[in-house]
């Protein structure tokens, strides 16, 4: 920092010009995100109320109560609206936290997770800060977790078992309702990761497809991550975290005395936290409403399909399996996938590289136009490459 400071137009043409490297969601290009450019109403609210914190909610009484209304309407959409949570900083914190409930709630001498291994890394940030030792599951053909890979991982030390709805890599679902039932029998906690699908997989029965279950109907879930900067198209930081019942949600939560607000308490990893977001969440759930939704994710779904169609027709390319969320996974048996993401990627394709193949998340700033202009540089990328 120097002595002086500059004018603020200044210091405004320097950001413009430093930042016009960046990629932009608007230019179509972003093909491997799961965020989005969010929409215009929140980006209004959240400029507009950027003071509001929740760390100090005797001071925002009224943004703490939309909090409470957001935790209510994200409940409803999951089958349960008098779950308990926040809106925290993204799937990690909210991972985070349910395994933290978990921990706090049967051992606190470590302990194991059974988790698959198509899970999020925020999992190995939770078993380290807590002292769980990760039991780590394999896939089916179907790249979901293998029910009976779990059965045989519990063990007198398991504590919990996590299931991903909507998973990172391909965005498939795990067989929940098999987790449910395992978890029951065995006495274990069961946490559900649908950061991604949460804002999906409600919507898929009433468009047509196949909607596995996932959320709080079946009676071994005791807590969801549904973050509404997902397919939520919240403002980033906005992440969900909804546990089932108060007694686990108590065990993540604090009091912390001499505010500004008078003594209360917080529930979430950090203390001084963003209002805004909060304010922008409601606000989208309000305008939006279920039908909203829907149509965002009727249209991902349709062009998801429709690229997963294109990319079987390429000769040399495949998918990895049959979309079950807004996620494609585009393998190759002729071509080597790294190059096949590294050229794509000279032609300023920004596409998300897994060990075998490459991720298409068709988030809702992707347009029809964008998918044509990627098929046919996918399509001269192939044809280089086998050359
Ligand atoms: C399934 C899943 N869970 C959790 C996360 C972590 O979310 P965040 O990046 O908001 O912390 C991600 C991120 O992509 C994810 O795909």
């Amino acid at each position: 920092m120097r002595e002086k400071g500059e004018p603020a137009e200044a210091v405004l043409k320097e950001i413009e010009a430093r930042l016009s490297r960046d990629l932009t969601f608007n230019s179509g290009k972003i093909l491997g995100s799961m965020c989005t450019s969010p929409h215009e109403l929140a980006r209004q609210v959240y400029a507009k109320f950027l003071e509001k914190n929740l760390g100090d909610p005797g001071l925002f009484p009224a943004t703490a109560q939309l909090e409470n209304e957001v935790i209510q309407m994200l409940g409803a959409l999951l089958s349960h609206p008098q779950a308990l949570g926040n809106i925290v900083t993204g799937g990690t914190e909210a991972n985070v936290l349910a395994m933290w409930a978990f921990k706090n709630s049967r051992t606190k001498n470590g302990g194991e997770i059974i988790v698959p291994v198509s899970a999020h890394c925020s999992f190995d940030k939770a078993a380290d800060l807590l002292g769980f030792k990760i039991v780590r599951v394999g896939l089916n053909s179907r790249f979901q977790v293998d029910v009976e890979e779990v059965r045989r991982a519990v063990s007198p030390r398991t504590v919990a078992l996590v299931g991903i709805a909507g998973t990172t890599g391909l965005g498939v679902v795990d067989p929940i309702p098999e987790l449910s039932e395992i978890a029951q029998e065995n006495g274990l906690l069961l946490h559900v990761d649908a950061a991604f699908g949460g804002f999906v997989l409600p919507f898929l029965k009433e468009l047509g497809y196949e909607a596995p279950e996932f959320d709080f109907q079946l009676p071994g879930v005791c807590s969801i991550t549904i973050d509404p900067h997902k397919m939520g198209l919240a403002p980033i930081p906005a992440g969900g975290i909804l546990f089932r019942d108060f007694e686990l949600k108590r065990k993540v939560t604090w009091r912390v005395p001499y505010l500004a607000g008078g003594e209360t308490e917080q529930s979430t990893f950090v203390g001084s936290r963003s209002g805004a977001s909060v304010i922008a969440v409601w606000a989208l759930l309000k305008h939006l409403g279920r039908e909203g939704y829907r149509k965002i994710v009727e249209r991902c779904m349709r062009l998801t399909w429709k690229l997963a169609e294109e990319v079987r027709q390429i000769d040399g390319l495949d998918i990895m399996t049959e979309p079950v969320t807004n996620v494609i996974g585009i393998k190759s048996e002729s071509a080597n996938i790294k190059r096949v993401a590294e050229a794509l990627r000279r032609l300023g394709w920004a596409v998300a590289l897994f060990p075998r193949h490459i991720r298409i998340v068709v988030m809702p700033h992707i347009r029809e136009e964008h998918l044509e202009k990627f098929l046919q540089d996918l399509k001269r990328v192939i044809i280089e490459l086998k050359g």
